[in-house]
């Protein structure tokens, strides 16, 4: 089919299995409770006051991106906005690489850096990472850099699937590259982590740090994500984004969600002590290998995962089979405790 680049028809995209009737529903690291009744009831009143469905939205978005500055900590100019972080990641290659040079990516990670710079005809080098922790390996990373043409360079922090923080020598050699590469931080599950590279960005002209309101603000329906960077970067990622690129829904849910987030983040400490209970189940099931994480789901492998993961979705739980392993989101305390009853019989017929 000539009327297509032939890249593209080889090309696999993002999948992602939606089932209405599936009980648990554990493969997106979305937080498993909606909001509540409460905040939709605040956000239809608003909708019906606020909305003018014949206009197009405020395309600068001015008072969204003055409240995620508040929160982030950060002057306005400073902050962009996505429909969802996936735009903002689509923006960055535009900006960066087309025509120009490749990324940089550590496997597993994030599928969707390769798949949008696949789809843009940027080159991506990638490299491995240490079974042990899931760390980078750092001479590897060099020594790519310098034999490659190489714009942009992805991390996750803490990495989807793997779970695992940015370490102080993975930091360290982000903070030794030419202020030519840019380094893009993904802090997609900052809040369930607590830790945030926000305070180095001063520092660091050439970093920016991507986030999203579809994790732990609990607003993945609304698709919302931001990019904090210099004002320059800003401007650029600004200049190129698309008009009206935010239907007003979310840019009201997105101020909602701001303004009532001590309610919608209370969750976090119940989903972190629920992660701390899983990991030590599922860690002490022998044929398992488990890792630790900082962020709302857990990795492991099994004996066979693609089995693994039918077995559980024919019992009711949906999990992600990626990167060479599996990735559960933490759900509600019912819904771990069924996980753990459903791995452990699937286990028992697999072993
Ligand atoms: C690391 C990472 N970045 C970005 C995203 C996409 O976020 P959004 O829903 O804002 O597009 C995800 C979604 O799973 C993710 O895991």
């Amino acid at each position: 089919m000539n009327l297509i680049r032939s890249e593209l028809l080889e090309l696999k995209g993002y999948s992602s299995d939606h089932y209405d009737s599936v009980a648990d529903k554990l493969d997106a690291n979305e937080v498993a409770i909606d909001l509540p009744l409460s905040l939709k009831q605040k956000l239809g009143i608003e909708l019906t006051e606020r909305l003018l469905a014949n206009r197009y939205p405020d395309g600068m978005y001015d008072n969204l991106k003055e409240q995620i500055s508040q929160y982030a900590g950060v002057s306005r100019d400073c902050i962009s906005v996505g429909n969802g972080s996936d735009e903002l990641i689509r923006s960055v290659l535009i900006a960066s690489c087309l025509g120009r040079g490749g990324i940089l990516v550590a496997l597993p990670t994030f599928s969707m850096y390769g798949i949008l710079a696949q789809a843009l005809a940027i080159p991506v080098y990638s490299l491995g990472r240490r079974e042990v922790d899931f760390t980078i390996d750092l001479a590897q990373a060099q020594k790519t850099i310098e034999q490659e043409n190489i714009n942009v360079v992805f991390v996750v922090h803490p990495n989807s699937p793997t779970g695992n923080l940015l370490t102080a020598p993975e930091i360290a050699w982000l903070s030794s590259l030419p202020s030519d590469i840019l380094v893009v931080i993904d802090e997609a599950y900052y809040e369930f982590a607590g830790h945030s590279l926000v305070d180095e960005l001063p520092r660091h002209p050439n970093w920016l740090i991507l986030r999203t309101f579809s994790k732990a603000f609990r607003l993945a329906a609304f698709r919302l994500g931001y990019a904090i960077a210099s004002p320059e970067l800003i401007a650029v990622l600004e200049k190129i984004r698309l008009p009206y690129n935010l239907p007003t829904i979310t840019t009201i849910a997105g101020e909602l969600a701001l303004k009532y987030r001590s309610d919608i983040l209370s969750i976090i400490p119940q989903i972190q002590q629920e992660r701390e209970k899983l990991w030590q189940i599922l860690d002490r099931l022998p044929p398992l290998k488990v890792w630790r994480s900082d962020a709302n789901f857990i990795y492991f492998r099994s004996p066979n995962d693609r089995l693994l993961q039918q077995q559980l979705a024919e019992q009711g739980t949906l999990i992600r089979l990626t990167g060479g392993g599996l990735r559960v989101t933490i759900g509600t305390p019912e819904q771990n405790r069924r996980t753990i009853e459903r791995i452990s019989s699937s286990l028992a017929k697999l072993t």
